[in-house]
């Protein structure tokens, strides 16, 4: 396995030695309109030799570090975030029947795993539309094989986000679907290269552009969309495209909101060994041996599995010194991370969570970093696309994370955007508590001091809007800026 980790770098890196035939190393590239990756005017053209020899070489990886398993993912190494070969899906989950479906995965470091999600919706004309691939296991591909047997072929995948995790599997997936169209939202980037889209994995020849407006797109009839950003930051950038499907009334995003649960997803409950992240969390100290059988502990386990997803340092914990955590590992009552459990859970963290769940079962989140260190830097443009996408009737909201299948309308997904505005969230509205979000304001402090996020324009109220807008930093990463309200 660390062998195909060392393989993808090693392709990587002799892709792009081999760049200069056509592309210096220097200059990014990026893309601004739509259109194929070939076809894209005044842009340096990727070579294609390149593109074949780093194709060639990630495929090559990957049948070297084998797949025995039918969950397992040889290109783990990509991306190398837990659980790392054996990505197991959830059982196929019908949305709405005969038209939508969802499949779920797992990922996070350090046993802080939730799940990610990829949405499969059946064409009017016939045929699946896809968006946010996971990994392509042969597990999901034989689950998406099936409905392509009863729904037609997978027409187009789309990569809705220029969020890495998200990034990281679409390529590849793509790939086993020689015939389908590959649409990526605008302002792609890499981490820690930044390389084209060609040598991350994305097909030559069928990729484009996500266009701006359904309209430019061959879904137009079933979908609206919406896109968001992206807004760039020194060192990243964060932007997704919300799809309005119309026949469902579904509108599907990806990180923009999503709703924390006490009840646990399936993902977790698949068998003894996908419980292991909840295990893990349920202890109040390092001596707690927790029954895998005690639904009650495995809740409290998923409680703060989201609370560290969503705060990385929740206010409930007292963290040990390096030396006092390892001097105190105890493997013999949970081997994960050799025994290492840094951390005690002094305080309530119900609190937290019932803070972040808010009142409603139709109350949506924003994440608390997208609030924090995201969102704030450009709320003109946010609530422009929060106007757009309340103007469809969706009555439920699917994203790419945490709870699925959401009842909620637009009434919810404008109060989750709330916290840009001066009047601030409404009574019942989840919000981060200030302690809980102490470890995001001191890297929002510290990140704004060094350079790598632009400084907050301030909240925006029925009046200030050019204000804002003249303090809002607009960013450009190579030809593609940022997008300004008009
Ligand atoms: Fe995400």
């Amino acid at each position: 396995m660390r062998g195909a980790a060392l393989a993808v770098l090693w392709a990587s890196s002799c892709a792009l030695a081999l760049q200069p035939i056509s592309q210096p190393q220097t200059q990014r590239r990026t893309i601004q309109n739509a259109g194929t990756l070939d076809d894209v005017p005044d842009e340096p053209r990727v070579d294609r030799r390149a593109a074949l020899v780093g194709g060639g070489l990630l495929a090559v990886s990957a049948a070297a570090s084998g797949e025995p398993q039918p969950y397992d993912y040889g290109l783990w190494g990509v991306l190398p975030v837990g659980p790392y070969k054996a990505k197991r899906s959830a059982p196929l989950e019908t949305i709405v029947p005969g038209q939508v479906w969802t499949i779920d995965q797992k990922f996070g470091i350090l046993n802080v795993q939730v799940p990610v999600r990829m949405s499969i919706v059946k064409l009017s004309g016939g045929g699946l539309w896809i968006l946010n691939p996971i990994a392509a296991t042969r597990e999901l591909l034989d689950m998406v094989r099936s409905l392509e047997r009863e729904h037609g072929p997978v027409k187009h995948v789309v990569l809705g986000t220029v969020a890495i995790e998200h990034k990281t599997y679409a390529g590849v997936f793509s790939q086993k679907f020689p015939q389908a169209t590959v649409w990526l939202q605008p302002g792609q980037y890499d981490f820690p290269l930044d390389l084209p889209p060609e040598l991350t994995g994305f097909p030559v020849g069928r990729t484009r552009v996500l266009p701006a407006s359904s309209a430019d797109t061959p879904w137009a009839h079933d979908f609206e969309q919406a896109t968001l950003g992206p807004f760039i930051s020194r060192d990243g950038a964060y932007g997704e495209t919300a799809f309005f499907h119309k026949p469902t009334k579904s509108l599907f995003v990806t990180d923009a909101v999503q709703q924390v649960s006490a009840d646990i997803p399936k993902i977790f409950l698949l068998d003894e060994a996908a419980k292991k992240p909840l295990l893990y969390h349920a202890r109040d100290g390092i001596l707690d041996r927790i029954d895998p059988s005690d639904m009650n502990q495995l809740r409290k386990g998923w409680r703060r599995v989201q609370l560290f997803g969503l705060y990385f340092m929740p206010a409930a914990i007292d963290i040990h010194s390096v030396p006092q955590s390892w001097s105190e590992r105890r493997p013999d009552v949970n081997a994960d991370f050799a025994g290492i459990y840094p951390w005690d859970w002094a305080r309530d963290d119900v609190k937290a969570f019932r803070a972040l769940s808010g009142d409603s079962k139709d109350a949506l989140l924003v994440a608390p970093i997208i609030q924090t260190l995201i969102l704030n830097r450009n709320p003109v443009e946010t609530l422009d696309w929060v106007d757009a996408v309340c103007k469809w009737d969706f009555r439920r909201v699917v994203p790419a994370h945490l709870k699925n299948n959401i009842e909620a309308g637009p009434s919810s997904f404008r109060r989750a955007f709330s916290f840009l505005t001066e009047e601030g969230e409404p009574a019942g509205q989840p919000k981060p508590r200030k302690d809980d979000l102490q470890t995001l304001l001191d890297a929002e402090k510290s990140l704004e001091s060094m350079g790598a996020i632009a400084a907050k324009p301030g909240l925006v109220s029925k009046t200030n809007r050019a204000e804002v807008l003249a303090r809002t930093t607009y960013r450009c990463r190579g030809a593609f800026c940022a997008p300004r309200s008009k």
